[in-house]
């Protein structure tokens, strides 16, 4: 008896599901679009710029409404834009029916809750933003079984629990954002089966990897195959010094390499030297530089093979919660074997900082990297980047400064570091001089007159020194 009212609910269940689903199939157009947008408007508890509210509204047509986008052949929604609105609420489930959606973004606002397992269903979707929310919950893992997925945003919310490992089964991800969330547990190893990924950044969760990581992933196709990324994946690994962004681990596959870094939660010198929240006084600015000097004098001088770094600059150079300077990116950074320098034909430093050499002819060499440094020491102190529009011609940073020493080096300096009539205006005027001094010794057209990091090193020590015996802080 028990069994056989269990079996004829099973076949009723059974029935219902076909119908459901044959109806589905058969019945869905533009009117269900229109009654899932309604449902998701209705879990909008603020619009606070009245954006939706007269706009999406029955008496005209879903493709007229506004972040509505639909296509031409099956007249349905394909796009569903509503980022940065400032809108709150919850995500309707209902949105899930919304089957012929390829782009979903609802970036840049305040929805809350967790995403709904309807959304399972948009088998269609290509690029996906939830970034910029407050999100929570776990991290669905139906995002593993939407086939075309190329592009998927969530950072900057409150997603917790692990990272789904089904993640690894879309080969056609491209873009994966899942930084400044709660995420914990292990990164899983099956993102290695993304072959397409280019673009994956994880920092700020709480992985159990213990610290929380940034991840580079080389794009092989622009950077020219890395075929000796394990080997140098061993020594880059084994380089260990206190101004030097750790790496944690290397991934690699056929198609796939990556560099696990110590995410370093201040951001570069760059933001800290233009932004306008931001200020970094003048011993800061010269602890920093020594910093920087220290990490390649190491690499330069102190490893079982010398590393040159190639692409020294603002945005390479993070700050930790010290206010402790490391050298980023070792993206482009090569090993030396015997020879003192090497060529190559692919140039993938950035212009402004790039020696001379290197820009004309590939010569990549530990004296690249002073020259390097030689413009990031002018520009750390004159707040004036080498490409700023003020450069054109005959004149460049380099020029600008040297035409400046020693009698108006005043006239360069970044001004709110230095002002006439300042405590300590002449300690500082002298410091800012032999820096100035030292910089041009570094960045010197013919590399063989340039400067070591070893020189440089000791003579930034001794200018600290001094400045701090004449403002008596000594
Ligand atoms: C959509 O289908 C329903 C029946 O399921 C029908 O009543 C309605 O008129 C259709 N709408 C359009 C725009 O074709
Ligand atoms: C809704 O917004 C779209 C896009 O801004 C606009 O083209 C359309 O005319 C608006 N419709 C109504 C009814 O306001
Ligand atoms: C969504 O709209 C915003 C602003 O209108 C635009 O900047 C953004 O590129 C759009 N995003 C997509 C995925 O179309
Ligand atoms: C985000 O959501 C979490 C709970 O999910 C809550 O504790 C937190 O206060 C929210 N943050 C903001 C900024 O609303
Ligand atoms: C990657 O894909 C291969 C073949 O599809 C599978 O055998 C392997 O388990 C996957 N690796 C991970 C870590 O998921
Ligand atoms: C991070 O995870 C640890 C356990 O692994 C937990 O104790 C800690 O509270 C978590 N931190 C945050 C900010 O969620």
């Amino acid at each position: 008896m028990e069994i056989s009212s269990f079996f004829v609910f099973f076949v009723l269940l059974l029935v219902h599901c076909l119908m459901a689903s044959t109806a589905v199939a058969v019945r869905t157009n533009i009117t269900t679009d229109q009654s899932a947008l309604l449902a998701l408007k209705d879990h909008i508890t603020d619009d606070p710029y009245k954006t939706l509210a007269s706009n999406w509204s029955s008496s005209t047509s879903v493709c007229n409404w506004i972040g509505i986008t639909c296509g031409a052949k099956h007249h349905r929604v394909t796009a569903l834009n509503l980022s940065h609105m400032g809108l709150s609420g919850t995500i309707a489930p209902q949105v899930g029916k919304l089957t012929f959606l390829s782009h979903l973004s609802f970036r840049n606002n305040n929805f809350h809750g967790s995403l709904p397992n309807e959304l399972a269903s948009l088998r269609r979707l290509e690029v996906v933003s939830f970034g910029l929310n407050n999100f929570s919950g776990m991290l669905p893992s139906w995002f593993g079984f939407l086939p075309k997925l190329q592009v998927l945003y969530a950072y900057t919310n409150s997603f917790e629990g692990t990272v789904p490992e089904s993640l690894g089964n879309i080969l056609s991800l491209k873009v994966l954002h899942l930084g400044e969330n709660k995420l914990s547990g292990r990164i899983p190893k099956s993102l290695g089966n993304c072959t397409y990924l280019e673009i994956i950044h994880l920092d700020d969760n709480n992985f159990t990897d213990g610290t929380t990581v940034a991840i580079k992933v080389f794009n092989l196709n622009i950077e020219g195959g890395f075929k000796s990324f394990e080997a140098e994946c061993d020594v880059l690994c084994s380089i260990r010094h206190r101004n030097l962004v750790k790496i944690i681990s290397c991934c690699s596959s056929i198609d796939f390499k990556a560099l696990v870094l110590e995410y370093i939660p201040k951001g570069s010198l760059r933001k800290w030297l233009y932004s306008h929240s931001h200020f970094l006084d003048m011993l800061e600015r010269l602890s920093m530089m020594i910093d920087v000097a220290s990490s390649l004098e190491y690499l330069h001088h102190g490893c079982p093979l010398p590393v040159v770094h190639c692409d020294l600059k603002p945005s390479n150079i993070l700050l930790n919660k010290d206010m402790v300077a490391l050298v980023s990116d070792f993206g482009i950074s090569k090993f030396l074997g015997n020879e003192d320098s090497m060529t190559q034909t692919m140039t993938l430093a950035t212009i402004g900082y790039m020696a001379p050499e290197y820009g004309s002819q590939g010569i990549i060499s530990t004296r690249g990297d002073v020259y390097s440094y030689g413009i990031l020491l002018m520009e750390t102190f004159t707040r004036k980047n080498p490409t700023d529009d003020m450069f054109v011609g005959e004149m460049s940073l380099r020029g600008w400064v040297r035409q400046s020493l020693p009698h108006s080096v005043i006239e360069v300096i970044d001004s709110s570091l230095l002002k006439r009539g300042e405590e300590n205006f002449n300690a500082k005027l002298d410091c800012m001089l032999s820096i100035m001094q030292l910089a041009i010794t570094c960045s010197t057209e013919a590399p063989e007159e340039r400067s070591n990091m070893r020189d440089v090193v000791t003579t930034l020590k001794k200018i600290k020194l001094k400045f701090l015996k004449d403002v008596g802080e000594d």
